[in-house]
């Protein structure tokens, strides 16, 4: 893994924005930057599981077309509306099938591991796409430390909820909190990130700060943001999105070009910058990672 600075990855204007970003959100208090990460962005390392040859998405699009119903449905909203989210200080617990729970707030999180840039594609269930240069440590990092017990199978998320901070989640059609999950080797996999930053800088609120999941041979909304809770368990957990519509949101969601939504395709893709759609990959191209995870299921029932 090599030593990169983030002048080499990150375009120059928010390189050299960044650190006035970081004074100007301590300055008003909103503790936006969250300071333990926001000192850990310098020299950041590339992961040798980033991807090397895809075209990054414009951090514009990244940050301002965005899934996050408890700050309104519509793309440009989360932008809008969670300007003011306050993300410092933060509590994350891991909890239940575990020999030992522990809470952590954003400086202990972030002695875990050294943080990592991962270039990864991501698939959203709307058929469009992104290419997000991601910063965080693998989510096996938090989990191995809990001591997971036998009888642990599945990993169950939970986001930030707080109808003040939030008062677009009413109109959200959604119950909150937020909830999604993986099967434990999903989560244990090193893949899956338990993401802080991208574009070299901290999460903007928009994407899910302070930490959120990235599972990248996913459909997007498994990607849960600004967690506050993992909970390992025997059985598997509800999901937000089945328990809005059961029959169009399995709990696997692998990205998988032949099985349609109920009601699209999902055969090709709209790669956001892009005019010409293209062919989605099966496991959203990450199939020699993650293919041997399914041997033997039936991912047509198991979508
Ligand atoms: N997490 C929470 N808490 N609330 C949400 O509405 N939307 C999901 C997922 N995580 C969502 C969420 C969906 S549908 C998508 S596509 C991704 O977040 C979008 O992540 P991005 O805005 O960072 O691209």
């Amino acid at each position: 893994m090599s030593k990169i600075p983030y002048s080499q990855v990150t375009p120059q204007h928010i390189y050299a924005n960044r650190r006035k970003f970081i004074q100007n959100a301590a300055l008003a208090g909103l503790g936006l930057a969250g300071s333990a990460i926001a000192a850990k962005l310098d020299n950041v390392a590339k992961s040798p599981l980033s991807l090397k040859d895809e075209k990054l998405t414009p951090v514009d699009a990244v940050t301002g077309y965005n899934n996050f119903y408890e700050f309104g449905t519509s793309k440009d909203a989360p932008a809008r509306n969670a300007t003011n989210f306050k993300t410092n200080p933060w509590k994350l617990v891991i909890e239940g099938e575990v020999a030992k729970p522990k809470t952590y707030d954003l400086d202990s999180i972030m002695k875990l591991a050294p943080l990592e840039e991962r270039i990864y594609r991501m698939r959203c269930v709307e058929a469009w796409s992104m290419v997000i240069p991601w910063i965080g440590f693998s989510l096996s990092e938090v989990i191995k430390r809990a001591e997971p017990t036998a009888k642990a199978k599945f990993v169950a998320f939970e986001s930030y909820y707080d109808p003040r901070q939030m008062p677009q989640a009413r109109y959200g059609g959604l119950p909150f909190p937020y909830i999604e999950g993986l099967r434990l080797d999903e989560a244990m996999h090193p893949l899956t990130l338990l993401c802080s930053g991208l574009y070299g800088e901290t999460l903007p609120p928009q994407n899910g700060a302070p930490l959120r999941i990235v599972v990248p041979w996913k459909y997007g909304f498994k990607n849960i943001k600004s967690i506050v809770k993992i909970k390992l368990q025997e059985k598997q957990p509800n999901t937000t999105w089945a328990l809005a519509n059961n029959n169009e949101y399995g709990f696997y969601s692998n990205v998988n070009p032949g099985v349609d939504h109920p009601r699209w395709s999902q055969a090709k893709e709209r790669r956001i910058g892009e005019f010409f759609k293209r062919d989605t990959l099966m496991f959203n191209g990450y199939g020699d990672q993650v293919a041997k995870l399914y041997a033997g299921m039936d991912l047509k029932k198991n979508y």
